[in-house]
């Protein structure tokens, strides 16, 4: 079983995607359905996947908006069977917990994942959009917007593995935590090989794993592999490991 990894169905149509998870093999990973495929193939398809495959769904919507529209959005996700669905920090702390009002009327058995900043943002963009130049000050903004999670009443925390230290050693002060997923992952033949596509901040599975992070959201390196089953298999083999458990 490869639950903690989520496999994201992007850049495919229903029937690509159909046909993807058939060569899953019985693996059973968890499927992240995103924009892309939320946007054109709509509810159904996130119920019929559930109940072919019997997946954990992570609902990757990114909601953003006023406090009002983004209940409104949770409200109308009434029904689906979904165990994740993210939601920006950035959105701020009346929007999160609206969020998490709603999420416990609408959808009580999904947890509410926070985004702090894209896998996709680099440095270079850090200084475009919010004039920090250096590590410490980007770093204290991840702070800002975990602090912000914790707060909210956020399940967990959508963040590159870069990250994993330093909320770890948030939850160490405050002797809570929370989910940890880790997008931005790539096997290391890749890296090496420079096919990171648009990740900026990226990190092995194994890496990921032995840093804390309790689930692994991949998506090309599995969707466009030609050696899925190897793949699939070494991702079984790591989440055995003491440190990924299940
Ligand atoms: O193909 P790849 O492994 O890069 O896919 C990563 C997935 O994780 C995409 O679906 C992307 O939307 C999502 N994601 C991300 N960075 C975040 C949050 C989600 O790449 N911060």
């Amino acid at each position: 079983m490869l639950k903690r990894i989520m496999v994201a169905l992007d850049g495919m149509n229903t029937e690509q995607a159909n046909l993807f998870l058939d060569r899953l093999e019985g693996s059973s990973p968890s499927l992240k359905i995103g924009m892309e495929m939320f946007y054109s193939a709509g509810p159904e398809f996130v119920k019929n996947v559930q109940q072919k495959y019997h997946s954990d769904i992570f609902l990757d919507l990114k909601l953003h908006d006023i406090p009002n529209t983004v209940k409104k959005a949770i409200a109308a996700l009434e029904g689906l069977p979904i165990k994740f669905l993210t939601i920006h920090l950035a959105g701020g702390a009346a929007m999160l917990r609206a969020a998490v009002e709603q999420a416990r009327i609408s959808i009580p058995d999904t947890s509410l994942l926070g985004v702090s900043y894209l896998t996709s943002i680099d440095q270079n963009d850090f200084k475009v959009l919010f004039n920090y130049s250096t590590q410490e000050e980007i770093d204290q903004a991840f702070q800002r917007l975990f602090e912000l999670a914790f707060e909210t009443g956020m399940d967990g925390l959508i963040l590159s593995p870069k990250e994993l230290p330093l909320i770890q050693e948030m939850e160490s002060k405050r002797g809570a935590s929370l989910l940890k997923v880790c997008p931005g992952i790539r096997f290391e033949e890749d890296i090496k090989s420079g096919e990171t596509g648009d990740q900026k901040r990226v990190e092995t599975p194994e890496s990921a794993f032995s840093k804390g992070a309790d689930y692994l959201v991949i998506g090309r390196s599995l969707t466009n592999a030609k050696n899925l089953s190897q793949r699939l298999e070494f991702l079984g083999q790591i989440t055995k490991a003491p440190n990924a458990s299940d």
